[in-house]
């Protein structure tokens, strides 16, 4: 007697734990053929069925009628693709399967396969809010190195669900999110989709976790407080790799005291004059909307830079703050970026530092019309506390997006020299991390043969503590823009 011939088993590959094009393709030809679920294994990264054979799949048949199945399910299936079940894929295809001859499956509430695949959806969404909400960058590098890096667990194969989430919100910074289901990286123009990692690829815990301790208990709200829905928002599983979670014990013991020093200081919004000149500008800067290219003059790369939205600073701020001067200029003065009331004026330097430092630039005999003064950033980066708008430090994303700006201003002008007052101006003009105290008062050349100036800025003589230091060290400023003058034309 000969044994029957047991036909084997389709064995589908699929080319990731997410593979939703690849799913589509094959259940599409299988359905269509009509085989049925259980003549089929499908493998994600060669698990599966290792006692299938390799049977190729059937070709679309000839007049093969189209597949229809209701709206909502290609994305539900989406969704589903990416839950950690092994037994996912499969399971799309039983739904597929059935939905041939039952159109309104999806619409049976009590149908266990409805059930499971209502509860895997929303697993997975949960998980992708919880990722949203946990993931904690940790910042490697600094200067244009500068990149910041995050470790998180999530249940589900979402990293790639989730990744256009955080380049909308993190647009400005480059950064890698390692998960041991797969990782995403932005490079601030690019979004890769990577394997797995591991916690040893990730940094550990440092000073950037520190400053997430006092971002959170800054804003830890103990008016709020409840601890229920705190503990079911966060649940214990994620708090091992959340550098604030060891802070939650104490601040709930404080919770009562600080809520009533909180009232004392309850933030307001921003003055309503803000929003106007805000709305002001918008209208204005929408009508007259020049696209970004190769500028010809001052003027039109000024109206190509209102609409600037290469870094999010714009969402916050009132307005650009774009360079002012003559586009001949012999100096550039770059700044770090606008202050408090140059975001209202829309004009760089006419605040307290601006003031300051036109009165220095007279008494070393430099006049400011006729110099080009700008900013290495050209929006207001601010933190809003209470009714203030208290001045933020733009980051190495942010410096390196404005950049654009900054190069076409030189680029049009050409001046002699570009002074850079502080840090992030000098790291705007050399692209690289510079410290001041040390190169202060140095004219180093860059490669493209632009002299750059370096000196501090002038806030920093406003926030010295005492008169005696303030004397002095408004001297040394005085003695570098002596310096600046000297350059002109050198
Ligand atoms: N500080 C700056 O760097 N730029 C300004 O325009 C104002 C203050």
């Amino acid at each position: 007697m000969t044994a029957a011939l047991v036909p084997a088993r389709y064995a589908v590959q699929l080319s990731g734990p997410v593979d939703m094009d690849g799913w589509r393709e094959a259940a599409r030809r299988l359905v269509l053929n009509g085989i049925p679920p259980h003549d089929i294994d499908w493998q994600v990264d060669g698990v599966g069925d290792l006692l299938s054979a390799d049977r190729p799949l059937p070709p679309l048949p000839q007049n093969a009628s189209v597949l229809s199945v209701p709206r909502a399910f290609p994305e539900r299936a989406a969704t589903v693709a990416c839950h950690s079940d092994h037994d996912r894929y499969a399971f799309l295809y039983r739904i597929l399967w059935r939905l041939a001859s039952e159109p309104k499956l999806l619409e049976i509430a009590s149908d266990p396969d409805v059930v499971r695949l209502g509860r895997m959806e929303k697993s997975v969404r949960r998980d992708c809010h919880k990722m949203r909400a946990f993931v904690r960058f940790v910042q490697v590098g600094e200067g244009f190195d500068e990149r910041f890096v995050a470790w998180f667990e999530p249940e589900h194969f979402i990293v790639e669900r989730n990744a256009p989430f955080f380049v909308r919100r993190f647009t400005g910074m480059r950064w890698t999110i390692l998960t041991p289901k797969g990782s995403a990286d932005w490079d601030g123009e690019n979004l890769s989709i990577g394997p797995a990692a591991s916690r040893a690829d990730a940094p550990g815990e440092d000073a950037q976790n520190e400053l997430w301790r006092t971002y959170f208990a800054s804003i830890f709200n103990p008016a709020r407080l409840k601890v229920k829905a705190m503990q079911a928002e966060m649940p214990k599983k994620y708090w091992r790799n959340l550098p604030e979670a060891s802070l939650i014990p104490d601040l709930i013991k404080g919770a009562e005291k600080s809520a009533r020093e909180m009232i004392d200081r309850i933030p307001t919004t921003p003055a309503p004059h803000h929003a106007k000149v805000q709305e002001r500008y918008w209208t204005k800067a929408e009508e007259t909307a020049v696209a970004d290219g190769e500028a010809a003059t001052l003027a039109e790369l000024g109206r190509q830079a209102e609409g600037c939205r290469r870094c999010p600073l714009w969402r916050e701020a009132t307005q650009t703050v774009f360079g002012e001067g003559p586009d001949d200029a012999r100096i550039v003065f770059v700044g770090e970026q606008p202050g408090d009331q140059e975001d209202l004026a829309g004009k760089p330097f006419v605040g307290p530092a601006g003031r300051l430092f036109d009165q220095i630039l007279e008494e070393a005999g430099v006049d400011r019309r006729i110099t080009y003064v700008t900013n290495a950033v050209k929006h207001f980066k601010f933190e809003p506390r209470g009714k203030r708008r208290i001045h933020a430090k733009p980051n190495a994303g942010e410096v390196k997006a404005c950049n654009w700006w900054l190069g076409n201003e030189l680029r049009l002008i050409g001046p002699d020299v570009a002074v850079a007052l502080g840090a992030t101006a000098a790291q705007a003009l050399l692209g690289r991390a510079v410290a001041v105290t040390k190169e202060r008062g140095r004219t180093l050349e860059r490669e493209d043969g632009l002299k750059v100036f370096v000196t501090v800025h002038p806030s920093y003589l406003l926030r010295l503590p005492d008169a005696a230091t303030k004397t002095a060290e408004r001297g040394r400023f005085l003695d570098d823009m002596r310096k600046v003058k000297g350059l002109m034309g050198a």
